[in-house]
């Protein structure tokens, strides 16, 4: 299996362009199931979870066509253009959606336009069990019929699905964009509380608003949802990568370097700056969209705690890449994670590379070292192949990053994009 290698010890200098959003993108994807026009989207990046919702898109009988975006005069990404112009199968297999959770969430539009659907569970992963209650007393609350049956989630809505108050017990990003795609073609208002206010919810929204969907709220706990008859084509660019724009940022930190990010929008990632900015690094906000870390130093930073919580507090999916900074500070910091039970996988891997960490529950100590050392790593999931990147790229020698196959899951054309501002990067070709 290929394997990607890093000599650590050179500053990533220069500009870089932030890709679209894997997060916003994947439930983006769905809601060419709700209408028989097209949607056209840009910014659409090229990435492992993409192809694999398109595959499940193709099989529930959607069109598609690619175009690269250089067409568009922007560097990564692609224009794609999805047209379900009848739903010919409302049945997603274990196959594909075992592969990424995401992929569940057609089930919502299927049973809206077609009023059936049958849907693998997603079941656990790694970094945790990562139940679907939440989606599933949703649909149930809209009039949906459900059944689970040999791994499979039967809905059923023949006669229309009825919009109602549906109070979140956790405001689970999933489950709100999943009710989004669900309510907009029933009959009547949906309103969701403690709905989740992620900004990639706040872009789904206004994708099904341009279709003609009418939806209010979106980015606050109170969304409303009025029901319409029948949504038509639009086309839509995927917002910028908060989680990889924040990645890079660090990246750019632990490697003492000065780089410019283009598409990295300050709005959707505050929680992130203050608190680099709190362990001492140099941030220039430039607009709305760009910014420029400057980092004098490669150790030494201010011991900083986090805790993951929901937007717009710190992010869980930042949460491994700023533990590896958070390892060349001076004394003890403390990362609480505190919305997946299993999310410290990348510490014993952070501890191969000479890191100081004990774990106490779903808390971690931090000890600060001066700098990683080169070794040979496993990447455990997406996020953690992130932070043994940045370990890799601050650390003295070579490091050999295996499992490679999570981060082509989220982050696109990597070691491309760290090649470009200064790293020394290659992806070697496995057996
Ligand atoms: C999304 C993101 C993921 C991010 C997470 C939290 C996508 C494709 N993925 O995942 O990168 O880490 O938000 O910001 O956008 N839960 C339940 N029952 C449910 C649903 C969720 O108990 O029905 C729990 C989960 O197990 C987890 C927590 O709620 O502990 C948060 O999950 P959720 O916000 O739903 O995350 P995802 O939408 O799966």
């Amino acid at each position: 299996m290929d394997y990607l290698r890093i000599v650590g010890g050179n500053p990533l200098r220069g500009r870089l362009v932030i890709s679209g959003a894997k997060n916003a993108a994947l439930p983006l994807l769905c809601v060419p199931l709700l209408t028989e026009e097209k949607i056209t989207f840009s910014n659409m990046p090229c990435l492992k979870d993409i192809t694999t919702m398109t595959k499940i898109l193709f099989e529930l009988g959607c069109e598609i066509h690619f175009s690269s975006q250089e067409y568009a005069k922007a560097p990564f990404g692609q224009v794609m253009t999805i047209q379900c112009s009848q739903v010919k199968h409302s049945e997603a297999q274990y196959d594909l959606i075992r592969q990424m959770r995401a992929g569940m969430l057609v089930l919502g539009p299927l049973l809206a336009r077609h009023g059936f659907a049958k849907v693998s569970l997603p079941g656990g992963c790694a970094i945790g069990a990562r139940p679907v209650d939440i989606h599933l007393d949703a649909m149930r609350a809209l009039g949906a019929d459900i059944e689970l049956e040999n791994g499979y989630i039967i809905a059923k809505a023949p006669q229309g699905l009825k919009g109602t108050h549906i109070p979140l017990r956790f405001a689970s990003v999933g489950a709100t964009e999943h009710i989004l795609m669900t309510a907009v073609l029933a009959k009547g208002t949906t309103t969701i509380t403690n709905a989740a206010r992620e900004p990639e919810i706040i872009d789904l929204a206004d994708c099904l608003n341009k279709m003609g969907a009418k939806i209010s709220g979106a980015g606050t706990d109170k969304i409303t949802i009025d029901g319409v008859d029948k949504l038509h084509g639009a086309t839509h660019a995927v917002m910028y990568d908060r989680i990889e724009a924040g990645t890079y940022m660090i990246a750019a930190a632990m490697t003492g370097g000065d780089l410019t990010l283009e598409g990295a929008v300050i709005a959707d990632n505050e929680a992130l700056v203050e608190r680099m900015r709190h362990a001492g690094i140099h941030i220039d906000i430039l607009s709305d969209t760009s910014l420029r870390v400057l980092s004098q130093q490669t150790n030494h930073f201010k011991a900083t705690d986090i805790e993951t919580q929901p937007f717009p507090a710190f992010a869980t999916d930042l949460q491994a890449q700023f533990m590896a900074l958070m390892c060349l500070s001076d004394g003890v910091s403390m990362v609480d994670e505190n919305i997946f039970e299993n999310r410290f996988m990348h510490v014993p891997e952070l501890m191969r590379m000479g890191a100081s960490i004990t774990i106490k529950g779903s808390t971690a100590h931090i000890k600060g070292i001066d700098h990683f050392t080169g070794a040979n790593v496993m990447a455990t999931d997406l996020r953690a192949s992130s932070s043994l990147i940045l370990a890799a790229l601050n650390a003295t020698g070579e490091t050999n990053i295996h499992r490679l196959y999570h981060l082509d899951r989220g982050y696109e054309c990597i070691e491309e994009k760290l090649r470009f501002c200064g790293a020394v990067a290659e992806r070697i070709k496995g057996e």
